[in-house]
Parts: structure tokens; sequence; C-alpha cells
């Protein structure tokens, strides 16, 4: 196993769509899929796309903190599907291991029914809300190289850690 680099916003492997993952159970995917798990521990985020480890295949990693609600252990899921459920929206902040230092309020579904193989291929079928649903849209934008800015509507909600730290902004209850 081995602890990879990770690619910043910038790079082109970020906006490129990912290729399907053919056997979830061949070698190099077992071996990326090790890699990401060392990785994002290494690192420190919640979730992990194989782009942003320089791989072209349809494979994330996330798992949900006892801090933000329902926890959920770490789950990886090839060749995922994410279909919003309802059309209810809402703002929440993210980061992204790829824009290092930087966090947004960005519109997402507020659930999301999650569906693809999962650690030993078997077929995963989840209906997440609120900050897991939040993640499993983040990590399965940068799978069709989409970046949390590419989603904001309002750059206001958009800053470096430690300032949204120092001066908490609330969010609007309304998208506009
Ligand atoms: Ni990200």
């Amino acid at each position: 196993m081995a602890i990879l680099k990770i690619a910043r916003m910038g790079h082109p492997v970020l906006l490129a769509r990912a290729a399907e993952v053919e056997d979830v159970l061949a070698p190099d995917a077992r071996r990326l899929l090790a890699d990401m798990v060392e990785t994002l521990k290494d690192a420190g985020g919640v979730g992990l796309a194989a782009p942003q480890v320089f791989a072209s295949a349809r494979l994330f990693i996330f798992y949900v903190p006892d801090s933000r609600g329902e926890a959920m252990p770490l789950t990886a899921v090839f060749n995922p599907v994410v279909t919003p459920l309802g059309g209810e929206t809402e703002l929440g902040w993210e980061g992204c291991l790829s824009i290092p230092g930087l966090r947004a309020a960005v519109p997402r579904y507020r659930q999301v029914r999650l569906t693809g193989l999962g650690i030993e291929g078997e077929a995963l079928d989840l209906v997440l809300e609120g900050f897991a649903a939040r993640v499993v849209q983040h990590e399965a934008d940068h799978l069709d190289g989409v970046m949390y800015p590419m989603r904001m509507h309002d750059f206001r909600y958009f800053g470096f850690n430690e300032e949204v730290d120092r001066y908490p902004m609330a969010l609007p209850e309304e998208i506009l």
C-alpha cells in the first residue's frame, strides 16, 4: 500500500470523465482501493475519488464521522450512480482535498439514492440524506470532472478555512 499524491484544482485529470471499472476484483482495482484508503486516512478528509489520485476509474470512498450526524463507516463504491430523490436542495459547507485550505457553501440535493458495487463487488443500494448525501454527490461529481466551485451559485460563501471559522456566516434557507 502507498500514500498517493493528491491532484490539485487546475490539473486536467480533475476535469475528465473517469472510466468504468470493468473488474472490481482485479488486482489493479484492489491496489487502487487500498491506496486510496491509506491516502484518505493520511490526508484527513471524509471522501476521496480516484481521479484525485490521478486514476481514471469510477471509484470513490467516503465515510461520515460522528460529528456530522448519522455516522457511516468507510464505504467504497465502484461505478456509482447518484440519483436525486425529490427536488429539495440545501446549502452546506464543503471542502475538497484537491482545493486545500478553502471551503464553500454548495447547493446539493438533500436526499439521494446511491447505487453501485461495494468493496467485494456486491450490489449497493443506499438512500442517503443530509451530510452523507452531500458527500456522495461531491465524490460522484469528481468522476465526471466536476469540482464543487462549478456547482456554486453565490461566491460570497467561499473562503479560506481560517477566515470562515473566524467570521462564521449564516447560510440562507433559500437557494438563489
Ligand atoms: Ni473533492
